[in-house]
């Protein structure tokens, strides 16, 4: 069984074919750059990018492979949640494949791709406690299986990886910020500011970010001469010592957070073995030290995807199609894209497989 997935509902337009045996038969990934100027992602400019691009993307997933368009079984691509512009344009290239080749279209939700990710390199069994982290995200879930999935916690504001862009653009870092921020932070001094840690009593798995990036702007600002913030002015040290205090404790909340969850996981599903982390920010190695630790501590087994694909590719895609396919569950081809997704409601299946008609 091989699957061809496609990616691009966010700056990322992408592809692989993954086969049963978890092997990544062919891939190609193209990260925008257009959008730097801007310091984020502009809609409009990503989905442009993602029509000139597609088509050359799936010229290079199949070039350094023997297979042909022939050769694959199902169509699968990122079908939201994400910007809609850039979701339409993999959307439609898979449909049309799909009619072109008489196979099945699986509309993959990007958050299930993500979510199944690190079944790919590692033995994860269901149920596992997941923390979902990217630049869009930021959720604590327990995934029973394929499609089924109980969300213990959220954010109510900003998501974190959204915190470390936001954080990285008022020190004029460039964007993404995660990776800048992370870099600098192993040279700061964690200690150096008490940042706030909103929502950390709450007896829920829920998390804010938004008081920690103001926080951290009220440090900024008091480097700004004539209202105006220099970021040449900010010496290079205290920048360090800046991006350290966010990383840890943005860490800290979610590790907070995530041990409430695990006491929760382990009652209500005894059997569950792994603390599992992905998304963009589950590159960050700071996190994925601290998630380790919570989970020896907890006597759960930590995984993670390896860092290429945590943030955005067409594996995930391929590999959470080729789950679903193998489940029977395939798409209509009146699938309507969605810019709003969450994981824990109902997902679009084929009316054959026990699910509803999106
Ligand atoms: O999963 P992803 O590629 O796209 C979304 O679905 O959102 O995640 C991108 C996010 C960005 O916010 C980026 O800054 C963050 O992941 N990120 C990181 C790191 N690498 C990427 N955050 C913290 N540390 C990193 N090393
Ligand atoms: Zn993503």
């Amino acid at each position: 069984m091989i699957v061809l997935g496609i990616e691009s509902s966010c700056d990322e337009t992408a592809a692989a074919l993954v086969n049963e045996k978890k092997e990544i038969l062919g891939e190609a990934l193209l990260s925008q750059e257009e959008h730097k100027v801007f310091g984020g992602v502009v809609p409009e400019i990503a989905a442009r990018s993602h029509l000139d691009h597609i088509d050359n993307i799936l010229e290079q997933c199949f070039a350094k492979t023997n297979l042909s368009l022939a050769d694959i079984d199902a169509i699968a691509a990122s079908s939201g949640p994400g910007l809609i512009g850039g979701v339409v344009v993999g959307v439609m290239t898979a449909k049309a494949l799909s009619i072109a080749l008489n196979k099945p279209f699986i509309a993959v939700n990007h958050l299930e791709g993500h979510a199944l990710a690190a079944r790919i390199s590692n033995e994860v069994t269901f149920p596992y406690l997941l923390l979902l982290v990217s630049g869009g995200h930021c959720q604590i879930l327990v995934v029973k299986d394929v499609d089924k999935y109980e969300r213990l916690g959220t954010t109510i504001d900003d998501a974190v990886g959204e915190a470390f862009d936001k954080v990285a653009k008022m020190l004029g870092l460039g964007y993404p910020g995660g990776p800048a921020v992370e870099k600098l932070a192993a040279t700061g001094d964690e200690n150096r500011f008490t940042l706030p840690r909103p929502l950390i009593g709450s007896q829920d798995c829920n998390l804010s970010f938004s008081g920690l990036k103001t926080a951290v702007r009220k440090i900024v600002e008091t480097y700004a001469s004539d209202g105006e913030i220099a970021h040449a002015d900010i010496p290079k040290h205290d920048l360090a010592d800046i991006c350290a205090c966010f990383q840890y404790t943005a860490t800290d909340c979610l590790c907070r957070k995530l041990k409430r969850a695990i006491t929760y996981f382990k009652e209500k599903y005894p059997k569950g073995k792994n603390l599992v982390v992905s998304g963009g920010v589950a590159s960050n190695t700071y996190l994925r030290t601290k998630l380790q630790k919570l989970a020896d501590d907890n006597d759960l087994v930590f995984a993670a995807p390896p860092i290429r694909f945590c943030t955005d590719n067409g594996v995930m895609i391929a590999w959470a199609g080729l789950e679903r396919f193998r489940k029977g569950y395939t798409s209509e081809l009146d699938f309507k894209p969605r810019p709003r997704w969450p994981l824990d409601s109902e997902a679009p299946k084929a009316a054959g497989a026990g699910g509803v008609k999106a």
